[in-house]
């Protein structure tokens, strides 16, 4: 697999002394910094090595995939996006996408400059696209056709989009990659057709085993006491096996809660700690899942 080279000059347009500016085509564009300190990655290989095969490119007239990310609420999507741009040593720009998201939000947006006049804010979308970094779509599904229209032609070939509010055509670099994660149950808007074949491939995620699960929790609360850990795997998975809604990051929650109760010594021990804090996050009709106790 090639690794894209992260493009320390800012990809196209001249970098400015300010280092968070590009001017292309003679138009200031300001630019957002990305996330810092995700957290590490645990077991399933799989999806991730699918996810940087379909970014991978084999030659020169190769161009990178832009896949999208599909499951349930919780089960690791955000941050299976984060770990392939980790892998690839690319800065990692996120932008969460809900039914009210516009073209401008998604490429530039202009706001009051404090000197008088108006300033071009680069998206963190294009912020990803200039600098050869990886833009994470989160909530794909939420926005609306217009908005991603705009987006067609840097879903293809021409990898570029189109500022009409600065009036340029703004390149990708060759380093920049795009993903965008979907959760089935939250669709707003049906995806027409010619987007959906630029979203290609579809990488699902399902919950984690058991043995994954806790390790993941256990990454995540790295103090959380054994036994603590392996009650909240337990509800976890059977939560899962009833199809209920809890995920990993309620499991987490609990956790931590279930610590705090514990140092607090307001709990008797581990058991009654996650019982505790179990019954502040499942809801009355579902208390059957607490059955593990
Ligand atoms: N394999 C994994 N390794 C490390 N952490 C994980 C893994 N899977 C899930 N997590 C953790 O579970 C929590 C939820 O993950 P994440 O936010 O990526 O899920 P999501 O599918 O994007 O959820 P949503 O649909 O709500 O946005 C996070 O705290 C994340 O770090
Ligand atoms: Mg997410």
């Amino acid at each position: 697999m090639s690794r894209p080279v992260p493009d320390a000059t800012g990809g196209p347009g001249s970098a400015s002394s300010a280092d968070r500016k590009v001017t292309i085509d003679g138009v200031e564009l300001h630019l957002t910094s990305p996330v810092t300190a995700m957290p590490e990655w645990v077991g399933r290989r799989d999806v991730l090595s699918q996810l940087l095969a379909a970014w991978s490119t084999i030659e020169r007239r190769d161009v990178p995939l832009n896949p999208r990310l599909l499951g349930k609420p919780g089960v690791g999507k955000t941050s299976l996006a984060c770990a392939a741009a980790a892998a690839l040593d690319l800065p990692i720009y996120i932008m969460q996408a809900t039914m009210d998201t516009r073209p401008e939000d998604l490429v530039v947006a202009p706001v009051l400059a404090p000197e008088g006049g108006v300033r071009y804010m680069a998206s963190p979308l294009v912020s990803a696209m200039v600098r050869g970094g990886v833009a994470i779509l989160d909530e794909g599904n939420r926005m609306s056709e217009k908005s991603w229209a705009s987006l067609a032609p840097l879903l293809d070939h021409r990898r570029y989009v189109e500022s009409l509010i600065a009036g340029i055509k703004i390149p990708a670099s060759e380093a920049f990659r795009f993903v965008t994660t979907m959760n089935e149950d939250a669709s707003t808007y049906e995806i027409p057709e010619y987007i959906h074949s630029r979203l290609m491939p579809q990488i699902f995620l399902d919950f984690p085993e058991e043995e994954e699960e806790r390790a993941i929790l256990e990454a995540q609360v790295p103090y959380a006491d054994e036994d603590v850990l392996i009650y909240v795997t337990t509800f976890l998975q059977a939560a899962h096996e009833a199809d209920l809604r809890y995920t990993v990051r309620d499991g987490i929650n609990v956790i931590r809660y279930a610590m705090k109760l514990l140092h607090r010594k307001e709990a008797l021990d581990p058991a009654d700690a996650v019982h505790r804090a179990l019954l502040l996050v499942v809801e009355a009709d579902e208390v059957e899942v607490l059955d593990i106790f």
